[in-house]
């Protein structure tokens, strides 16, 4: 009966966006707007309260003061690395759900609160990433189990700007980390949910540096990654840089019966010896993954099952990604130890 289809649906969730006039923000705006009403807009930036006139909002430049002054379900979160945490400590703690920007966390013990923070207010913080939300990806993860047993995965994800790396992403404070975690975060999601294991890899590592001032501040602008699990036997490995000839994503899974090839626009499936059986394209807008990803979130705020497999999901990332950082810190500082 439509009266309990009506009863059964969330009311239209009433959303702050925090960091709403950078480069994220604005593009995730008009998006939230179709399926919930944004309240309130929170940025500290010189352009943000003309932005939430044309837009229509309320403008904040603290987070303190939008929690006092208005009412709100859902806060969309698209600020630098170093707001992440605080951020959404201070929403968990005033009861609000999140949607947020990878990554979830940058260090497994901030991760690990920030579930804890989530589950102690029982609401959900869920990450931003496309790719699950995208066709191609889909297709792949739904076409894994015909390779057979995966035994090895090549990743590469290029950018190729032109130019150094400005602005918060070239402050250590801030960006708290360089490509790894900027870029890498979808890549290690997306092995995630196709191999998902109770363990983090065995990762050997490659940080690499095209600019001196990014060497001195340690922000790698390339990083290569050899993976190994080792409750199956799987190795992989990724490549991701900033500064590269050409702009590119490619994924390879191999199988024992079969081969998977993934990019954005089309994922094909190869019997060994590469006769392709079947695929999926996908021409997008970008806009429609989107959109159907900030639909999909907003409809689970109140699923508690969603919202623990998701985190769980987020935990095993940014344990990964923290164990590589550590792993090389742990590295440079035997090395200043033996020079002594
Ligand atoms: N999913 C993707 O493909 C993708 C692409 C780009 C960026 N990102 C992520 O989005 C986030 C933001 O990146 P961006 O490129 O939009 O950065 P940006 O610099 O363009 O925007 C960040 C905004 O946050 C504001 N801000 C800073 N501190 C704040 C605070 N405490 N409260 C409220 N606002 C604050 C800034 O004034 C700025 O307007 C990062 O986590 C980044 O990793 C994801």
């Amino acid at each position: 009966m439509p009266g309990n289809r009506l009863k059964n649906m969330r009311p239209r969730s009433r959303v702050l966006m925090v960091g709403f006039a950078g480069h994220q923000g604005k593009e995730y705006l008009p998006i939230v707007r179709e399926s919930a009403d944004v309240v309130g807009g929170v940025d500290p930036a010189p352009a943000a309260s003309s932005l939430a006139d044309e837009w229509g909002f309320p403008h904040y430049d603290h987070l303190g003061e939008a929690l006092e002054r208005v009412d709100f379900d859902a806060a969309v979160v698209t600020v630098p690395h170093s707001e992440h945490f605080p951020v959404c400590a201070k929403l968990l703690a005033h009861g609000r759900h999140i949607i947020k920007e990878k990554p979830f966390a940058v260090t497994e013990q901030e991760a690990r609160q920030l579930i804890h923070l989530a589950q102690r207010a029982d609401r959900s913080v869920f990450t931003l990433l496309q790719r699950n939300f995208n066709p191609v990806f889909r297709f792949a993860q739904d076409n894994l189990a015909r390779i057979g047993e995966p035994y090895w995965f090549s990743y590469d994800y290029h950018l190729n700007l032109a130019h150094p790396t400005t602005g918060w992403r070239a402050s250590r404070a801030q960006a708290m980390g360089g490509v790894l975690l900027d870029m890498g975060y979808h890549l290690i999601d997306v092995l995630g949910g196709m191999f998902p294991e109770p363990e983090p890899p065995r990762v050997s590592s490659a940080f690499v540096h095209h600019y001196q001032e990014m060497r001195d501040r340690r922000l790698e602008d390339l990083v290569s990654l050899m993976c190994s699990y080792p409750s199956t036997g799987l190795v992989g490995s990724l490549r991701i840089s900033r500064h590269n000839y050409e702009k590119v994503e490619h994924l390879c899974v191999l199988g024992t019966e079969g081969a998977l090839n993934v990019a954005p626009g089309i994922a094909v499936l190869h019997s060994i010896g590469g006769l392709p059986l079947e695929r999926r394209t996908w021409a997008g807008p970008k806009t429609d993954t989107v959109r159907s990803m900030i639909a999909h979130y907003l409809g689970h705020l109140d699923d508690r099952d969603y919202r623990h497999d998701h985190l769980q999901r987020q935990l095993a990332v940014v344990r990964t990604i923290d164990g590589i950082y550590r792993d090389r810190l742990r590295a440079r500082s035997e090395l200043a130890d033996r020079c002594a």
